[in-house]
């Protein structure tokens, strides 16, 4: 069953904690969104932790060096999962991963912006990322690309890693996603730029997981 991943991007901290108390059962991992955690620092980690203890939390952080600095200081903030970027050097993944290790994390390689998917994709597998992301950034979705034929070609060649996708995906294009089987679905502004959001994360998390 794929889970939902809800991108807190542009939101304050407050906005956020309010929004997921309303909508804690329609969401599986809550991910502090780059810019969030650009406004609210490894605070923004804690607080919702806190609040939702049960909840897995992603911290989207896009480490592209020090790998081993930044990852440790978001698991011991209490993140389960930490981004690192694809396109940057093995080293730095291979840190982040053995920061997992020792936290008893995750890391999610985040392919944005990396050319040659599926040698990409190998090779973050490889590395021990424990998921793999395609993802059509806010600035490529503005000139009309989506992540969907990325996906559809990261599928064929992922061997033992988690697939997930992102960028731009909302509650009338999910089911497209959905039919080529993601283990992670990442939605920001298809719920938080919705007038209604906690009727948006209903609609995706019902589509993700069926009505059970
Ligand atoms: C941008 C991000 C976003 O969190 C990700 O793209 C999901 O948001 P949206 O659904 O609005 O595209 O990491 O770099
Ligand atoms: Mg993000």
């Amino acid at each position: 069953m794929p889970k939902l991943q809800l991108a807190l991007d542009a939101i304050g901290l407050e906005d956020a904690l309010t929004l997921l108390g309303r909508i804690r059962d329609h969401v599986d991992i809550i991910e502090i969104g780059t810019p969030f955690l650009m406004e609210y620092g490894l605070e923004a980690i804690r607080r919702v932790k806190a609040a939702l203890p049960r909840h897995e939390v992603l911290c989207d952080g896009k480490i592209m060096d020090a790998g081993d600095y930044e990852a440790r200081q978001m698991f011991a903030a209490g993140a389960d999962y930490v981004t690192v970027l694809a396109v940057t050097d093995e080293q730095t993944v291979a840190a982040c991963v053995k920061a997992a290790r020792e936290h008893g994390g995750k890391v999610m390689a985040d392919m944005i912006c990396a050319n040659g998917l599926a040698g990409t994709a190998r090779r973050m597998e490889a590395l021990g990322a424990d998921v793999v992301a395609v993802h059509t950034g806010v600035d490529q979705q503005a000139v009309g690309r989506t992540p969907l034929q990325d996906l559809a070609e990261l599928k064929q060649c992922v061997r033992q890693a988690q697939v997930a996708v992102a960028g731009g995906i909302r509650a009338d294009t999910v089911e497209a996603y959905l039919r080529l089987a993601p283990d992670i679905v990442i939605v920001g502004g298809g719920i938080l730029s919705q007038p209604d959001r906690v009727s948006a994360a209903e609609t995706l998390y019902r589509a993700i997981h069926g009505n059970a």
